[in-house]
């Protein structure tokens, strides 16, 4: 059924251009309309106006935002959602010293969340990430990828991919999934990494395509993960099964992440805390988005990604929550928008569009969600009335949302 949504305080996130992303200096400006309405045909937005104009005689349900404003919902276009339990106890080794690389040098990190994962059942896996998922679309996600690679072997990573395909049948937001066989070696490969990337390449790469259970391919180029020239064998594998590429790039350092990414035509490389002058000119010209963890940097003490190099270069940069256990143990979107400002310096109207079109877009799905448009999916949130649009990222812990609109259908 149609939904009339009336006395909206203002809609932001107006973009009836068509662009698919919004690049550099653009990126400072967000579409609005104040004292507004917005109608859905049951699915999508078929129409908004101002007050003054508002259609009469539809038959409709209808809602009174009461001033609120309406903001089309954050698109997360990396997580790692469906894990078993969680890894305070590296967060414990952290506080204690130790980095990322060291935790995972003993056995931590990566591998301790595949080895919880092969002992939790598919229901149980479900259940915890359901949770996860709950959590999120509360904070006001529409659209999110997630990520196998807590597998790394045949059977696990199948057994996370179908309990992502689960989560995209019965959750109420859109979900993406992405095969990330390649997220560390396997123990079964452990000194034999080569045999574990011809594996993936080999064996895990059709099996998931068999099954129908991934949209994308990922790798973790990195220091001590892979290296460029394993990311482009399994990218070329992956292209080779329909899987697009979006490549986990310079965390740790500066990996060649960026230049195999571009080079063959990735969707996104993500991460980017370790970037140069020479990967920011390499992104120039692409079609690649360059998309920026900061709860991430911010969970590990690291560095940011440098965002206002990357914007005044021209590029379209996006934001995602990395919802993970060992890096990222949040995915609440509009804390990214927080600390992109705070930490990366990024204005409000910057970080919405990086968190919204540029997000969607980094998971080649912004023809249909990202922003407030004639014909995409009807995604939004209503919110209380707002003192401005700054008010959303400064006062970053006050509870705002008041409802939830995803295809079409209130929450
Ligand atoms: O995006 N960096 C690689 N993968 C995840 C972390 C995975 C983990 O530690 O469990 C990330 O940060
Ligand atoms: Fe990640």
């Amino acid at each position: 059924m149609s939904l009339l949504v009336k006395n909206i305080g203002c809609i932001v996130g107006i973009d009836e251009s068509g662009r698919l992303c919004v690049a550099g200096d653009a990126m400072k400006s967000i579409g609005t309309l104040s004292d507004a309405w917005l109608l859905t045909d049951g699915t999508r937005i078929k129409d908004y106006g101002p007050m003054s104009q508002l259609p009469t005689g539809i038959d409709c349900e209808s809602i009174d935002a009461e001033g609120g404003w309406l903001f089309p919902s954050f698109c997360d276009s990396h997580t790692h959602i469906v894990y078993a339990g969680s890894r305070e106890r590296e967060f414990l080794d952290k506080i204690n010293g130790l980095s990322y690389e060291e935790i995972a040098a003993n056995g931590g990190g990566i591998l301790n969340s595949a080895d919880r994962l092969h002992d939790t059942s598919e229901d149980g896996l479900y259940r915890q990430a359901m949770e996860r998922i709950d959590e999120i679309v509360a904070m006001g996600t529409g659209l999110v990828e997630i990520k196998s690679g807590y597998g790394l072997t045949l059977e696990d990573e199948l057994k996370i991919l179908r309990v992502i395909r689960r989560i995209r049948e019965s959750a109420p937001l859109e979900v993406r999934a992405t095969f990330l066989g390649a997220h560390a070696v396997g123990r079964a490969f452990k000194g034999r990494q080569s045999d574990y990337v011809d594996h993936v390449c080999n064996d895990m790469i059709p099996a998931v395509a068999a099954e129908g259970l991934a949209d994308y391919v990922d790798v973790f180029c990195d220091r001590g993960f892979f290296t460029p020239e394993e990311t482009a064998q399994i990218i070329e594998r992956g292209a080779a099964y329909g899987l697009r590429a979006k490549i986990h790039a310079n965390e740790l350092a500066v990996s060649g992440g960026v230049e195999v990414g571009v080079k063959y035509g990735a969707l996104s490389v993500d991460h980017l805390e370790s970037m140069g002058d020479e990967q920011i000119e390499a992104l120039k010209g692409s079609n690649t988005i360059p998309t920026m963890l900061p709860g991430c940097a911010f969970f590990l003490g690291i560095s940011y990604p440098p965002a206002r190099k990357m914007i005044d270069a021209g590029l379209a940069v996006a934001l995602a929550s990395d919802y993970n256990p060992g890096t990222a143990p949040s995915g609440n979107m509009r804390f990214v928008t927080s600390l992109a400002s705070i930490k990366m310096k990024m204005t409000p109207a910057e970080a919405l569009n990086a968190a919204t079109l540029n997000s969607a877009c980094a998971m080649g799905e912004s023809k249909d969600y990202g922003s407030i448009t004639r014909g995409k999916i009807a995604n939004f949130y209503i919110t209380r009335p707002l003192p401005s649009l700054a008010f959303m990222p400064y006062a970053h812990q006050t509870p705002i949302i008041k409802n939830i609109v995803l295809k079409g259908k209130l929450q």
